[in-house]
């Protein structure tokens, strides 16, 4: 046994080095046939001995079970973003807000190349790979452990003899030039849709569940700053950037150091020449100030750090012709017309559409079909049209005006359109119409909503032309046979949904009764609420019925009121001396729905800063425009129809008390490090670490003087528990464990 545990531990590190000879290196030192030849070997013995497979093995990379969906889990330390500049004037405020705020003390610069991808949180425990955080709100984001574990390039275990004992790597996963090119021209060959660009290509990747699809998919992943870190000393970024290296993780091989403003513009001017001779995209630089000791001094704002400033090069533009202008009808009825173009070639991505925004936009710009236009793309956003080459205008053509072309008709439906007096758009204001229909069924199953993945948008289409739903709530009468029976094709080609996808999709619509109330209220689509207002009300209500009367909501509307006018002078002398809030706390007196401390307990009021030096002054979590809104929403002909219809189909989606409980338990593993060995009976390894760490705990490969608990499933080795008893750590077995995750 030794013997065989022995060459496990000589193949693992074998094959370690000649990855990272491989990817990072560029240098290999064997032949493909004999790393070949290494790696079967691995598999067999792991496969004759299961029991030594180890969780950082090379063969682990590729997990074989899908996923059901992502654990969204908190960031130790939020992962920020940066604040953008498209010039050299912003940029010299920003070299100056610095040297200010440094008393003129000499200053490092870092200049690096701003990769264009998806930013990612790689966190390392004692060395060894234990989770991959997306970016998310910055505050949390979606466990992508399994997708990160297919790149080849990442280590699952860091090449240091004494690795920290937590090191989270931030940087960016990304897709060669190359490797989206053959991606695309695979998709194509095998009929299937290319994508737009190579960021794309890579965010729709890591979104994938199924990591067997991911490894497929030419990802890359490159290092440029740090989360949380513990048993490191790093003071600059150089140094952060060498220790990266040392220890196996991919850095950019491109940057500069500057001392000065006029060193800081020739940095990016040399950078800018030689773009194109990166394997990537790159959208811009990023500088940086390499101390960390002076990044302290210079702090943060809640988005960005005061210390980096990411310089974008302007967006690219290009000519191409208007071929036609098509309307396209959304969720809320609103139509927007969409520029239809000759296809182009522009910033790494073939275009054929943009927006032209409304008719505003396209009497300003006077656009009209065949014309030749100037289109930008920038970053991001969708490609948009600039302007029109009017010299290169054909001879006849006529101004475009969007009602007349659509002859005051909706496009879908056929009904009579208004022009909207909020707003410059014109809508279709028919609640039945196809295309809205359609657009609030995707909206209603979208992942952050009720995250009914079964009904895409083929399924959903193919239900409203069979006249088998309407809107979202038609879809909880459909049968299993009317179901099955769908047709997905046409009357010649008939490709039916099946029995298999029928009872998947009943079944997700079956949880949905269960899900929480934010969640409902995010499907509802109502206007002005996004993920963050449906999740703040859904946290502090209990129902439906409460949000649809809420003294909360008309409590922010009524304060925030007040505070605009200005409170009155006898509400300030009753102000509790101590209080933050001052005289809006007596607020409450006066208007009497709800008051303000029930708002501060509940976390929708925050003392807030005024720059024109006012004592006193609150934000609320939700704004009080939303609140009206929503208040609005729910005493409307709509969200009237939205309840009666959830109440006869016994659906009453629960939030509040229960929301907030989960809030609480949230935290309930928050500082306490778990270390799982042997077998669990109820889950699998990956998921109860999934689950610890989503109760913001954190899960370790072996025992230490560190580890809170050893949870010891069945078999576990007596070298484990007697480690940690050794160590006073305690060892708790499944029931325990599943009692502190609140499941039992
Ligand atoms: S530093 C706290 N360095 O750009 C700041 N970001 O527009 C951490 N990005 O969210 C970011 N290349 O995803 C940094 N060399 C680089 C970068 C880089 C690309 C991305 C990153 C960030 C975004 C901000």
């Amino acid at each position: 046994m030794d013997e065989i545990r022995e060459r496990l531990l000589q193949l693992r590190q074998a094959i370690r080095h000649h990855d990272h000879l491989y990817y990072q290196e560029a240098s290999p030192e064997i032949t493909d046939r004999e790393y070949d030849a290494l790696y079967s070997e691995l598999k067999d013995l792991e496969r004759q001995h299961p029991e030594l497979t180890t969780a950082d093995s090379p063969t682990q990379r590729i997990s074989g079970t899908p996923l059901s969906g992502f654990v969204t889990c908190l960031h130790r330390i939020p992962m920020l973003s940066l604040d953008n500049t498209y010039n050299n004037a912003d940029l010299l405020r920003f070299h100056e807000s610095v040297s200010r705020t440094l008393r003129g003390a000499p200053v490092l610069y870092t200049i690096e190349p701003k990769i264009d991808g998806v930013s990612i949180s790689v966190r390392y425990e004692n060395g060894v790979f234990v989770q991959a955080l997306t970016r998310g709100n910055g505050k949390e984001g979606d466990d992508v452990s399994a997708n990160l574990k297919t790149i080849a390039s990442l280590p699952l275990r860091l090449m240091l003899d004494n690795p920290p004992a937590v090191l989270e790597a931030r940087g960016e996963v990304f897709m060669s030039r190359l490797g989206f090119a053959r991606l695309n021209e695979q998709r194509q060959a095998a009929g299937e849709e290319p994508f737009a660009n190579a960021r794309n290509a890579t965010a729709g990747t890591l979104k994938l569940l199924d990591a067997r699809l991911v490894a497929r998919r030419p990802l890359e992943v490159i290092f440029y700053a740090q989360g949380e870190i513990e048993g490191l000393e790093v003071n600059t970024q150089q140094e952060l950037l060498q220790f990266f290296r040392k220890a196996g993780l991919k850095t950019q091989d491109w940057l500069r150091t500057v001392t000065d403003f006029p060193g800081i513009t020739e940095a990016l001017l040399e950078l800018r020449q030689n773009k194109n001779l990166f394997s990537y995209d790159i959208d811009g630089a990023v500088i940086k100030v390499d101390s960390f000791v002076q990044r302290q001094l210079l702090g943060q704002t809640a988005r960005a750090p005061s210390w980096a400033k990411a310089y974008k090069y302007e967006p690219e533009r290009c000519e191409t012709r208007l071929k036609d202008i098509t309307v396209q009808v959304g969720r809320t009825g609103v139509l927007t017309p969409v520029a239809e173009l000759e296809a182009v070639f522009l910033a790494g991505s073939t275009i054929s559409r943009a927006t032209l925004h409304n008719q505003d936009e396209i009497t300003r710009k006077d656009i009209r079909i065949g014309d030749t236009v100037l289109i930008e793309k920038a970053g991001e956003v969708i490609p948009a049209v600039v302007s029109v080459r009017k010299e290169k205008r054909p001879a006849g053509s006529e101004p475009f005006d969007f009602v007349a072309h659509l002859g005051k008709r909706c496009p879908s439906c056929g009904g009579e359109i208004i022009r909207d007096p909020q707003f410059v758009a014109w809508r279709c204001p028919n609640l039945q119409c196809p295309a809205q229909n359609m657009r609030r069924i995707e909206y209603f199953a979208a992942r952050n909503a009720l995250d009914i993945s079964s009904l895409g948008s083929v399924v959903a289409e193919a239900l409203l032309e069979k006249g088998l739903v309407q809107e979202p709530l038609d879809l909880f009468s459909l049968t299993l046979d009317q179901l099955a029976a769908l047709n997905l094709g046409t009357e010649d080609e008939p490709r039916v949904f099946g029995p298999k996808n029928a009872a998947k999709l009943l079944a997700a619509l079956e949880r949905t009764r269960t899900m929480p109330l934010a969640s409902w209220l995010q499907a509802m689509g109502i206007p002005e609420v996004g993920s963050a207002t449906a999740y703040q009300i859904g946290r502090t209500h209990r129902n439906l019925a409460e949000v649809a009367n809420s003294a909360k909501l008309r409590g922010i509307v009524s304060l925030m009121a007040a505070q605009e006018r200005g409170l009155p002078a006898s509400a300030i002398s009753q102000a509790p001396a101590d209080s933050v809030f001052g005289e809006l706390f007596s607020w409450k007196k006066a208007e009497a729905v709800v008051s303000a401390e029930d708002l501060v307990f509940l976390g929708l009021l925050k003392p807030g800063s005024r720059k024109d030096g006012a004592s006193y002054y609150v934000t609320t979590a939700i704004g009080p425009k939303t609140a009206q809104a929503v208040l609005d929403f729910f005493a409307g002909e709509t969200g009237q129809a939205w309840l009666k219809k959830l109440a006869d189909l016994s659906i009453d989606p629960q939030g509040g008390e229960t929301a907030v409980a989960a809030v609480e338990t949230a935290s309930a593993l928050s500082g306490k490090t778990f270390v799982l060995t042997g077998t669990l009976t109820s889950m699998d390894r990956e998921s109860a670490a999934a689950k610890i760490r989503a109760l913001g705990g954190s899960v370790a490969a072996a025992v230490s003087k560190n580890t809170t608990y050893l949870v010891a499933g069945e078999n576990t080795g007596a070298r484990k528990t007697g480690k940690a008893t050794e160590l006073g750590v305690a060892v708790i077995d499944e029931k325990q464990f599943l009692e502190m995750l609140g499941e039992k």
